[in-house]
């Protein structure tokens, strides 16, 4: 699935070639298990008309920031930020100081680091001129929603994704700091998935009920990936090659799910626990099998269980998963701590690809007992920067 680490698109930074052909280290002095270069040393390379950081192998850590921007803050301000992070983005994902950087030795490791950015309904409406204006609306109310004001909808989001937790803090902190002029920071929101080399490059990372999560998500190498995700429109609309965004914060209730049996968590979701294969199958990637039945004549896959509510029979209503775990303190609760999933999604059409299987969840879904969104915003995520120019320009000029 698109939750495989490593993977296709990854490159090496000047560091590789100096790791490549290092003396090896002395034998004999403890466990050796460094082969080749660190995983530090690369990155990602420019995805000519997308930004990278979507189609990319999800990185171990995720930092997201949220702006609104200042008050009476017009287009050409927006611009200039996006100037300043766009060139932050581009030199500190190649593994090279931003400009001004206070901490220049901490840019060199690039580990993967990617930042896309995104733009809110409200800057569409306020700041693009009609003629480039993507169609985004906010979302529809879901009734299960519990939505805090902390969370909800900013006017800029950027993604920021690595490998490496102190590379990510210094590329946050700069964009922080670049950013401070033009906006204020509503939120940052932090996740995480499985380390790199914890496990096999390619195993589907775990959420923290214990599930195997991305198993069944388009990737690069479906036909139908493109269209999913990247909008199809003609090559002259400032838009094309952009996608769009959407951010669930989604609240686990982690000590109640710590009270259901394997038997009643694997049937909540459809799927077993140890290998992520449905419970009609045996391998993780098995195709579910909806009609099965067991001894009783019931559906061995409960038609409430997650994935079979998920699932759509159209084609069309599918989009690209890209969820982070999340755990925080929280003295106010029992447990001392929140954790949930930042679930963000990719779609060419939120309202077409994601509205309706995430209305059919708020119908009827078995993990709802378990879960509560908490947080939601949507984000137009324009195509990258032109050449010499800076993400978002198309729209803005
Ligand atoms: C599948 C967990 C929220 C859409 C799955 C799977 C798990 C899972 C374990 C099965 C493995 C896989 O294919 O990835 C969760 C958890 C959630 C959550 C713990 C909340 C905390 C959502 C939301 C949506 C969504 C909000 C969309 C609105 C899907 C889809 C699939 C899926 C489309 C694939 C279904 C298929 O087999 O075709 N999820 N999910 N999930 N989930 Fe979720």
């Amino acid at each position: 699935g698109a939750a495989a680490l490593g993977g296709a698109g990854v490159g090496w930074s000047a560091a590789t070639a100096v790791a490549a052909t290092a003396p090896a280290p002395p034998a004999a002095s403890g466990p050796t298990t460094v082969v080749g270069p660190p995983a530090g040393a690369q990155t990602v390379p420019a995805l000519g008309r997308h930004q990278t950081g979507i189609a990319t192998t999800p990185q171990a850590h995720l930092a997201l920031v949220g702006w609104d921007l200042k008050p009476g803050a017009g287009r050409r301000d927006l611009a200039r930020m996006m100037r300043l992070l766009s060139d932050d983005a581009a030199r500190l994902g190649a593994g090279r100081p931003a400009l001004a950087d206070t901490e220049p030795d901490l840019a060199l490791h690039p580990a993967r680091l990617t930042v896309t950015f995104g733009f809110g309904p409200q800057v569409l409406r306020t700041l693009v001129p009609a003629q480039r204006r993507p169609v985004l609306e906010e979302l529809p109310a879901f009734s299960r929603d519990e939505l805090e004001e902390q969370w909800s909808q900013t006017d800029v989001v950027a993604q920021i994704c690595c490998d490496d937790p102190v590379t990510l803090a210094h590329a946050r902190r700069m964009l922080l700091k670049d950013a401070r002029p033009f906006a204020e920071v509503r939120w940052i929101q932090h996740g995480f998935r499985t380390a790199r080399g914890t496990v096999p490059e390619g195993t589907t990372s775990r959420n923290l009920m214990g599930q195997v999560d991305g198993t069944v998500n388009p990737t690069e190498a479906d036909p139908d990936f493109a269209p999913l995700v990247w909008t199809q429109t003609s090559d002259t609309d400032p838009f094309a090659g952009g996608t769009f965004l959407v951010v669930r914060r989604i609240r686990m209730q982690l000590d109640r799910w710590d009270r259901v049996d394997r038997a009643g968590r694997e049937g909540v979701i459809g799927r077993r626990l140890d290998t992520g294969a449905p419970l009609t199958g045996t391998d993780e990637f098995d195709a579910p099998d909806f009609s099965a039945t067991d001894h009783l004549g019931l559906p061995v896959i409960d038609p409430a269980s997650h994935v079979a509510r998920a699932r759509s029979s159209d084609p069309t209503q599918r989009f690209l998963r890209r969820a982070y775990n999340y755990t925080e303190p929280d003295p106010r609760r029992s447990t001392g701590e929140d954790s949930g999933l930042l679930f963000l999604a990719y779609a060419a059409d939120l309202a077409r690809q994601f509205v309706p299987v995430q209305q059919r969840l708020d119908e009827l879904d078995r993990l709802n007992a378990w879960v509560t969104t908490v947080g939601s915003a949507v984000y137009a995520v324009p195509p990258a920067a032109p050449a010499g120019g800076y993400v978002g320009q198309t729209l803005l000029e």
